[in-house]
C-alpha cells in the first residue's frame, strides 16, 4: 500500500491532494483572484499567494484524507514546467517535508500529469468510467501547452506534435482579452458561445506541416477582424471601423463571434488529432489539460470519437485544470516504478520528460 502527498503549484493554483494506491482520498485547490485585476497571471504575486496559500492548503488535504504526515509514503510535487517563483514555492515546501519526514521525493512533470490525469478512478461512490488502455494518445491543451502525447505506460510518454508558437488556452484568452473580457477569458469564451452561431463568422484554419499546431495567426485575424468591425479578416491599410463602432460591433455581437472564435480553435486541435490518430493507427484517445474543460471541444471530442470508431477519455472536470490529484497519480506510478529524486533536485521553468 503506497500513500502519495501531492503538491501543485506550476502557475497560479496552490494545490494539494493525497492518493492511497492510485484513489484520491483529498484534491484541495486555492485559485488566486489578484491577477484578475491585471488581465494575466503576475509572477510574483502567484509565489507570494502560493506561499500564505501552501500551509492551510496541504494541510486540509491531510485531514480531508484523515492521513498524518506519518502515513505518507513519499512526496511528489511539480518540479516543471511553469513559474519559476511558482514552482520554486512547492518544491522547497515538498523538499523541506521530505528532508523532515525522512520519506521520498517524486520529482514531476506538469504536462505528464495532465495526461495521467485520465487513470485517476472515480471517487468512493462514484461510477467507475473505463479507463484508456496502453497505448494512448492524448490531446493536451492548457495555457501554456498544446500536445499530442504518445502514451505507452504511465512512465513512457513521447510529444509527437504541439505547438510552434501560442497554446490553444492562450487562444482562448487572447481572443476573450480582444473582446474586452476580463482574465482568463477562455472559460468566458465558452459561456457567451453557448448562445452563439459558430457558423456566422470565418477565421482561417492555418497549414501547418506535421502533427504540430499554431494560433498565433488565428489572433492576428481575430485582431483584424474586430478592428474592421466584422467587414474583413485581412490587414487593411487603414480599418474599417472606429473604436465605438468597434466596441458597438463587439457587443452586438459577441455570442456569434465567440461561437465562431471556439469552433475555430476546436476544429484545429481535432483535425490534428485525426490525424494523429490516422497515422499512428491508436484509436484510444484521450484529452487533458484546462482547456479540455471547454464545453464544445468536449463535445465535439465525444462525437468524433463516435464518428471514427475511437475510445474517447475526458478527465473528471475537477482533474482537467490544475490540481494536485495528477501530480499524485503520476507521482504514484514513479513510486511503483522506484523513480525517485534526491534533495538537489530543482524546479525548473523548462525541461524535457
Ligand atoms: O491546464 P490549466 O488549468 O493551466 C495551465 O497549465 O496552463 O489551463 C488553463 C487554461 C486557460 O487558458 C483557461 O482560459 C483555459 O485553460 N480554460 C478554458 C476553459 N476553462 C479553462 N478555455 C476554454 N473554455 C473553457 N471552458
Ligand atoms: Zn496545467
Amino acid at each position: 500500500m503506497a500513500t502519495i502527498l501531492a503538491i501543485e503549484s506550476s502557475c497560479d493554483e496552490t494545490s494539494a491532494a493525497v492518493c492511497t494506491d492510485g484513489r484520491i482520498l483529498s484534491n484541495f485547490i486555492a485559485g488566486q483572484q489578484v491577477h484578475e485585476q491585471y488581465g494575466g497571471v503576475i509572477p510574483e504575486l502567484a509565489s507570494r499567494a502560493h506561499m500564505q496559500n501552501i500551509v492551510p492548503v496541504v494541510k486540509a488535504a491531510l485531514v480531508k484524507s484523515d492521513c498524518s504526515l506519518s502515513a505518507i509514503d513519499a512526496i511528489a510535487f511539480t518540479q516543471s514546467p511553469g513559474l519559476i517563483g511558482s514552482l520554486l514555492v512547492g518544491a522547497e515546501f515538498a523538499k523541506s517535508l521530505s528532508l523532515a519526514l525522512d520519506k521520498p521525493l517524486i520529482a514531476v512533470h506538469h504536462m505528464q500529469a495532465h495526461v495521467l490525469a485520465n487513470l485517476i478512478p472515480a471517487a468512493v461512490g462514484e461510477k467507475e468510467t473505463p479507463k484508456p488502455s496502453f497505448p494512448f494518445l492524448c490531446l493536451t491543451v492548457s495555457g501554456g501547452h498544446t500536445q499530442i502525447v504518445r502514451c505507452e505506460s504511465p512512465t513512457q510518454l513521447e510529444v509527437i506534435g504541439e505547438t510552434i508558437d501560442d497554446a490553444a488556452g492562450e487562444a482562448f484568452d487572447k481572443s476573450a482579452k480582444l473582446l474586452g473580457l476580463p482574465y482568463p477569458g477562455g472559460p468566458l469564451i465558452d459561456r457567451h458561445a453557448r448562445e452563439g452561431d459558430p457558423t456566422r463568422f470565418k477565421f482561417p484554419e492555418p497549414k501547418i506541416p506535421g502533427l504540430n499546431f499554431s494560433f498565433s495567426g488565428l489572433k492576428t485575424s481575430i485582431l483584424y477582424f474586430l478592428q474592421n468591425a466584422g467587414t474583413s479578416n485581412v490587414y487593411k491599410e487603414e480599418f474599417k471601423a472606429t473604436v465605438e463602432e468597434k466596441h458597438r460591433f463587439i457587443n452586438e455581437n459577441l455570442p456569434d463571434i465567440c461561437a465562431s472564435i471556439q469552433y475555430r480553435i476546436v476544429s484545429i486541435l481535432l483535425n490534428k488529432l485525426k490525424k494523429a490518430v490516422d497515422e499512428t493507427g491508436i484509436k484510444q484517445v484521450c484529452l487533458a489539460g484546462g482547456v479540455s474543460a471547454n464545453s464544445s471541444l468536449r463535445k465535439t471530442f465525444l462525437e468524433k470519437g463516435i464518428q471514427y470508431g475511437w475510445k474517447t477519455h475526458i478527465p473528471a472536470f475537477e482533474y482537467c485544470t490544475d490540481n494536485a490529484a495528477m501530480i499524485a497519480i503520476t507521482g504514484y506510478y514513479k513510486f511503483l516504478n522506484g523513480q525517485f529524486s534526491d534533495l538537489t533536485v530543482n524546479a525548473s521553468a523548462r525541461a524535457e520528460w
